[in-house]
């Protein structure tokens, strides 16, 4: 073999193993649930108020859904408060039910014209009436759009959707050969949806938090030490990049 040839060969193989690794990379995430973590540090960190905190991580949460859009993310789960949160000083849960109808108030019309479709997952009892009726509104409003599911998850816990799944079960009279794992997944406040592929936690805590237990059972995993009023779009690409190199092999073996 010539020299040019043997370099042509060489650099063929190169290249074919370069492109194999490009066709190893998992496709983009198709649902993407946020653990949304840290806005207390951030505020503190800043000598302001911890809702201070929770405002900049509303105010965030555009930039990060048009971002999830556009790398053709088509659910995305948000933790907003969890069945927990109620343990914080009524002072702080009061200003966060209020900044989440603010949210509402401004945000909804935007989100509809985006194609947005707006979702709850947890219990409605106990979060103050007139939030309750600007959710159950949005949900109405934006029922019918197809570009971007958002689930909000608002006085949310996996244990409590787990028994609430089993109360209607029972309620409804199933028998126990009717309860397998594909009746419990329709059951939950995500009945229909397929599993999150990638759950993101920022502000660096190694733990789940009660947040989407049964779905989250094959999830990967994203943890960034960002707190989240400062997640932005490059962070939510470098998550994304960090998922697509994963192997996923649900406890089989490498394909
Ligand atoms: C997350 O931020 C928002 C909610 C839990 C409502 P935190 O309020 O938990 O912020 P840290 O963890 O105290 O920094
Ligand atoms: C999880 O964060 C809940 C939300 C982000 C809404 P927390 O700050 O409540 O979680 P822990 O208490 O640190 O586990
Ligand atoms: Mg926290």
């Amino acid at each position: 073999m010539t020299l040019t040839a043997s370099l042509k060969t060489r650099i063929a193989s190169l290249s074919s193993t370069a492109s194999a690794e490009k066709d190893a990379l998992l496709p983009p995430p198709q649902h993407i649930a946020i653990i949304m973590d840290g806005n207390g540090r951030w505020a503190k960190a800043r000598n302001l108020p911890r809702l201070a905190g929770h405002r900049a991580g509303t105010e965030n949460l555009r930039r990060v859904l048009r971002a999830c859009k556009n790398h053709g993310v088509k659910i995305v789960t948000l933790y907003a408060f969890s069945t927990e949160n109620w343990r914080r000083p009524a002072e702080e849960v009061e200003g966060l039910m209020k900044l989440l109808e603010t949210y509402i108030d401004r945000e909804l019309e935007a989100l509809h014209r985006e194609g947005v479709q707006i979702r709850h997952l947890g219990r409605l009892e106990r979060i103050p009436p007139a939030l309750q009726r600007k959710i159950q509104h949005a949900i109405e409003y934006t029922r019918n759009n197809t570009e971007l599911i958002l689930n909000v998850a608002l006085n949310y816990g996996g244990r409590a959707e787990i028994v609430d799944a089993a109360r209607r079960m029972l309620a409804e009279g199933l028998r126990p050969e009717d309860v397998t794992e594909a009746t419990f997944s329709r059951y939950l406040y995500t009945t229909g949806l397929p599993d999150p592929d990638l759950i993101i936690r920022t502000s660096g805590e190694y733990r789940v938090s009660n947040f989407l237990i049964w779905q989250g059972a094959y999830a990967e995993y994203y943890i960034t030490e960002v707190l989240w009023p400062d997640f932005d779009e490059k962070e939510l690409a470098k998550a994304i990049e960090h998922y697509r190199r994963r192997e996923r092999r649900f406890g089989g073996l490498k394909a």
